[in-house]
């Protein structure tokens, strides 16, 4: 079994990427797999058509690796992959997309609107915000549309933050998610299908040493503790899963993703979105989930890639 591992890539998450690749990589090698690390440029292609791995596994974040483009060309290319399709992909990568899907499905998700910047401009910024929070309320959160890592993502708590924490956010996307802030727990839930059907990996919460888990907080040792299993009861702990799992099933996705969540006050579980290449690097929520559930990380990769190379 020859296996690619594709990293790198040209989105704001590269560095992180990069992490996620090496371990990955490591991670198969140590389980006896033919492995390879390359950067997803412009030899791709060629490579791919001229010494087609058995399988891929992807560990681009961001764009390209999460916004379907990149499986598009997988498939056309005829190379199986680890992961959902380029459609399921595209739909879980636009955040305002994946959570009308959500809602759809009865799962529940924070109120939000999506603003593109146009219509922030052609509005002008105080009418816009100003109706923006009558509808939520404050605290709000901002996020890009489309992107991850937290980056251009900041919490509102105050109106005369909003417009800068949209300048922010617009450095990322042209279109920003405005949200509803819900206080709680922040929860991932990793999910992964190993031939017999998608499960729920235990809930890791996530503390970040100031109360933001930033990029800094997300990448740093020693900014974040993180509690896997989660502190929550039975009862919570189950509700945390099975809908971590609907939320997987309603975007159609395959082999492996990371749901995350806020669990309220009163124990419910909300979706904050669900990322369909996660991180795998040294700090990373995923690699967390599977060593929580007494897993190896090598031995589900070589299952998975086994499974995609069918
Ligand atoms: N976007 C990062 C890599 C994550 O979701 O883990
Ligand atoms: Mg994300």
């Amino acid at each position: 079994l020859r296996v690619l591992v594709l990293a790198g890539g040209l989105s704001y998450e590269r560095d992180v990427s990069l992490k996620s690749g090496r371990r990955v990589l490591d991670a198969l090698r140590s389980v006896g797999v033919e492995a390879e690390l390359r950067d997803a440029d412009a030899t791709l292609l060629p490579a791919l058509r001229d010494d087609p791995p058995d399988a891929v596994v992807i560990a681009l974040h961001g764009a390209t690796g999460e916004d379907g483009s990149l499986r598009g060309v997988l498939d056309l290319c005829d190379v199986p992959y680890v992961g959902c399709d380029a459609r399921a992909s595209r739909l879980a990568w636009d955040k305002p997309s994946a959570k009308a899907v959500l809602r759809e499905d009865g799962i529940p998700t924070p109120d939000w609107v999506a603003l593109p910047h146009d219509r922030f401009s052609e509005l002008g910024a105080v009418a816009v915000l100003d109706r923006i929070v009558e509808r939520l309320g404050l605290p709000l959160m901002i996020k890009p549309a489309q992107g991850g890592s937290g980056l251009g993502a900041a919490v509102v708590r105050e109106p005369a933050a909003l417009p800068a924490a949209m300048v922010g956010c617009f450095g990322y996307d042209s279109t920003a998610l405005v949200e509803r802030y819900v206080p709680g727990m922040d929860v991932a839930v990793s999910v992964v299908d190993l031939g017999d059907g998608p499960r729920a990996l235990p809930a890791v919460e996530i503390v970040p040493r100031n109360g933001v888990y930033d990029y800094a907080a997300r990448y740093t040792a020693g900014l974040t503790t993180w509690h896997a299993p989660a502190r929550l009861s039975a009862d919570a702990a189950a509700r945390v899963a099975e809908t971590a799992l609907a939320a997987h099933t309603a975007l159609g996705l395959r082999d492996l993703s990371r749901v995350d969540l806020i669990v309220d006050e009163d124990d419910h579980p909300h979706v904050l979105e669900v990322n369909v290449s996660p991180g795998m690097t040294e700090t990373s929520l995923l690699p967390l989930a599977v060593a929580a559930a007494g897993l190896d990380f090598g031995e589900l990769l070589r299952t998975m890639v086994s499974r995609a190379a069918l």
